[in-house]
Formats: structure tokens, sequence, C-alpha cells
């Protein structure tokens, strides 16, 4: 579905991504690891479009949009959420995820319209809510939301605009166990449904959720495979995963 080429970015003399190659199958969750500063963060800035590579190529279902600014990869199904919460603190969790489904409808601009009373889009807004289990909290300001509720609510925001391929950056940051484990359930049941490239430190999760595992250090990626291939790899133990992991 997704294929990446040879992806380069430099910030001065850091290659920040250093001839990246990814591909990634339909309806598969994908992770990304690596240590911090690999150049994670940079590579999903380059297949979302808010950084533009210095070479390489990423081609989205044989479309090659390595051109293509943010909102039109976005209109084609590439979404990503922040590895940094990024809401409207003072919305409801409710009025983020209309702000979201209003942004991809192109429905922003209806100023005219009260969004709070469409009920075309508060009831999606519900939906997807629920569907990250915050069917209850919809009515609470961001402010007040616990940091896994507010993880939860990003995933929302991100599932409002009908992505075909999630980018997640760090979804479990932050979070305690309890919480970690509640938003792997929560990425479990999204499973085949979406194409998932997933960038998380949280290593029981990666394992818990992941169909194949690439292996990202100063740029390069020095591995792919499944899970248990990872596990397997020696330059992979010693550079990343340490030998409590395997
Ligand atoms: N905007 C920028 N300007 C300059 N250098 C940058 C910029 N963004 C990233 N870098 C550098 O590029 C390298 C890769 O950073 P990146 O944030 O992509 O790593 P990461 O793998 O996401 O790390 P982490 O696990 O800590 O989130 C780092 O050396 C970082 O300091
Ligand atoms: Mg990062």
């Amino acid at each position: 579905m997704l294929e990446v080429r040879g992806l380069r970015k430099a910030f001065g003399a850091v290659k920040a991504t250093d001839g990246v190659d990814l591909a990634l199958a339909e309806g598969a969750i994908h992770a990304l690891i690596g240590p911090n500063g690999a150049g994670k963060s940079t590579l999903i800035a380059q297949l979302c479009g808010e950084l533009r590579p210095d070479a390489g190529s990423i081609v989205l279902d044989g479309e090659d949009v390595t051109r293509l600014p943010a909102f039109a990869r976005a209109r084609k199904g590439l979404s990503r959420s922040f590895q940094i919460t990024e809401l409207c603190p003072d919305y409801t969790a409710l009025e983020n995820v209309v702000l979201s489904l209003m942004l991809t409808s192109g429905r922003a601009f209806q100023a005219w319209s009260n969004p709070r009373r469409d009920s075309g889009l508060v009831g999606g807004a519900r939906r997807w809510l629920a569907e990250v289990g915050l069917g209850d909290r919809g009515d609470a300001h961001v402010r007040d939301l616990a940091h896994g509720e507010k993880r939860q609510l990003e995933l929302a925001v991100a599932l409002a605009r009908s992505p075909r391929l999630l980018l997640l950056d760090e979804p479990m940051a932050g979070m305690g166990s309890e919480e970690s484990s509640r938003m792997t359930t929560l990425l479990l049941g999204l499973k085949r449904r979406y194409t998932i490239l997933l960038v998380e430190h949280d290593m029981d999760a990666v394992f818990a959720l992941a169909d194949r595992l690439t292996v990202l250090v100063y740029g390069k990626t020095i591995f792919t495979g499944t899970p248990d291939e990872v596990r397997a790899h020696p330059e992979v133990r010693s550079a990343y995963l340490g030998e409590q992991a395997c």
C-alpha cells in the first residue's frame, strides 16, 4: 500500500533519515522502532507531507505522492497523530472530534451554521468517541482529561479524518502500564480495518501489535522482519532491544 524508497532528510550535518526504504502491506500494523533521535518522527513528518524530503520517493497505492502537500495527502487517507498531544484544550472532547470532521468534510467555512447543533456532525463525532472508549467523556473539556484519555481522543480525531493509513507517533508516550494496555487493546480493535505505521518505544505494546517491524538507527533502516525475526537478530539486540527485551 505504501512504498518508501531512499528517503533522505538532513538538518545541517544531521542526517535524520538517510536512505529509508519501507513497504507497508494493506491492513497490517507495521512498527517502526529505534533509539531516541533515530529519525522516526522525521520519517513520519515526511510521509504526511509536513517535511519535504531531500531525496527519495513515497508511493501510496501506486501513486507518487512525494511532492503532494499535506492536505492533499490527508484527502488520500494519509493521516497522523502526534508524539505530543495537539488538541484544542478549551474545547470539549466532542468539539475536538466535530472540528476534525468539519475540516475533513470541507465544511469549516460555513460560518453561518453552528457545528454543535449539526446532528450529522455530532452523531458522527459521538461514534468516534465511543470507538476509542470515550463514549461518556464527550462533554469533558480537554484540559480536564487524564493523559491517557487525551491520547485516546487524539486517536478519535485522527480516525474522524477517514484515514486509510494511520501514522501513529508514540501513542503510548507518557502512559502508565494500565493506560498503555488500554491503548494496546484499542489499537488491536483497529487492526485489519486500517493500515497502521506505529512508532513506539513501549516494546510490550509493539510485540503485542505488530505484524512486522522495521528498526531505524541513525536514519538508516537496519532490519525489517516479523517480531520473532527482530527478537532473534543480533545487531538489533545489541543496538536497541537490550538482552532483557529478548
Ligand atoms: N526541525 C529540526 N531541526 C533540526 N534538527 C532536527 C529537527 N527535527 C529533528 N532533528 C534532528 O534529527 C534527528 C532525528 O530526530 P527525530 O525527532 O526524527 O528522532 P526520533 O527517532 O523521533 O526520536 P525520539 O524517539 O526521541 O522521538 C535528531 O538528531 C534530531 O535532533
Ligand atoms: Mg520522535
